[in-house]
């Protein structure tokens, strides 16, 4: 839509991705569902399959109306030019790796990323023969350098980093791929539209629609947004090859979530900010991983960087507790549900030790917890964890 990228936020997320002419005039898109398209001709049909990438709709798995506004959303959101749906997250971070990558490759991965991208590079990605090489997330664009092989194709990024929330400099270390004319890869699911991640200089970005953009903890969906035509015609050659595809009823959930995520995210930020800094007064607490708080050894760069924060963060106890008395407190929440997929509307707690794997870091000096914030009252919130802590001291 003509002059939305100047907008801010909610409006854009209200305006985008919901042309007039495809609805008959009601305000949201209508799901479209179809595997085949009837073409007039043989000759059209032929027409149509090259050129699939201008949107001239072939077969249902190369997406309809529906998956094209969330497209159109989500690029813009994104800041790229190009975005393509994907039936999970974890698909949105396979398809780019494998598009970019082959056999006697190498990627570079931080060694806090989320745990099914570490799983596909050191199983799959392995067996067809890539390497991949774990780094520390909080490395210098020297000591990137320094570990940089001339078979080295993608730099993976993801900051913060899964559980432990390490920020990373994404500026610098982008800029020494791009020097090296490799692909640099972002899951940008924590930043979403608080990180720019083309206008930071990375390739590629990442989003699990899953979390804040479905908002509601109903769907799966992922995306992968591009700032080329020519990165795009890779991303959407490697995804419609394997064969991937999201639902149009989810796409239309998603567009539904974005339609209050401006909102959303702003009260959940707010209201995990205030989580943290009260976790931060407990004596049970060793550390708040959260980079918007001034004491996180990310907060400087995450501050230069982003222009805000979600409501995901970690705790890190002190060493006296064991796994079973962590396990304890999380059993013992009454208003935070115990699960994985964190952006919905409601609070999650997860004990995250044993799924904090590190090749190159140390491991964690005591136990963890990551939670999610969502939008109960966060007094109540803050009383419950109170109430759970205190099972510490029996
Ligand atoms: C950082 C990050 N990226 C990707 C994913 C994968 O998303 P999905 O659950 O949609 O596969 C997750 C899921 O938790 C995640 O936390």
């Amino acid at each position: 839509m003509d002059g939305m990228t100047k907008r801010g936020f909610g409006t854009r997320l209200t305006h985008l991705g919901r042309p007039p002419v495809r609805s008959h005039g009601f305000v949201n898109p209508p799901v479209h569902r179809g595997s085949t398209v009837l073409q007039p001709s043989v000759a059209a049909r032929l027409e149509t399959a090259k050129r699939r990438l201008e949107r001239v709709m072939t077969y249902g798995t190369q997406g309809g109306p529906t998956h094209h506004a969330l497209e159109d959303l989500v690029a813009e959101i994104e800041g790229g030019t190009h975005c393509t749906i994907t039936g999970t997250g974890l698909a949105a971070v396979a398809v780019p790796l494998l598009a970019f990558l082959k056999a006697g490759d190498r990627c570079l991965m931080p060694d806090s990323a989320y745990g099914p991208t570490r799983s596909l590079a050191e199983g799959l990605m392995t067996g067809w023969g890539i390497e991949t090489t774990f780094y520390d997330p909080t490395i210098t664009a020297a000591g990137l350098e320094a570990i940089w092989t001339p078979n080295t194709r993608v730099l993976y990024l993801e900051s913060p980093g899964s559980h432990t929330f390490e920020v990373q400099d994404v500026p610098a270390l982008a800029a020494v791929a791009r020097a090296r004319s490799a692909v640099s890869m972002i899951d940008n699911t924590w930043g979403i539209h608080h990180f720019q991640p083309f206008a930071k200089g990375c390739d590629v970005s990442i989003q699990a629609l899953t979390k804040y953009v479905g908002g509601h903890s109903d769907i799966l969906l992922g995306s992968v947004t591009v700032n080329s035509a020519e990165h795009h015609a890779l991303v959407r050659g490697a995804a419609s090859a394997m064969g991937h595809y999201a639902s149009p009823d989810d796409c239309w959930l998603a567009l539904r979530g974005a339609r209050t995520m401006a909102v959303r995210l702003k009260h959940q930020e707010a209201a995990a900010l205030r989580v943290a800094r009260w976790l931060q007064t407990r004596p049970e607490v060793a550390r708040v991983l959260h980079p918007a708080l001034p004491e996180d050894p990310g907060h400087a760069v995450w501050k230069r960087d982003f222009t805000g924060a979600c409501s995901l963060f970690g705790v890190l106890f002190r060493p006296q507790y064991t796994e079973a008395q962590i396990f304890d407190v999380v059993d013992n929440l009454k208003l935070f549900g115990i699960g994985a997929s964190w952006g919905g509307y409601e609070s999650l707690a997860l004990p995250t030790n044993a799924a904090v794997v590190r090749r190159v870091m140390p491991p964690l000096p005591g136990q963890a917890m990551r939670l999610h914030i969502g939008l109960e009252d966060v007094d109540d919130l803050i009383a419950d964890l109170d109430q759970a802590l205190a099972r510490l001291h029996r």
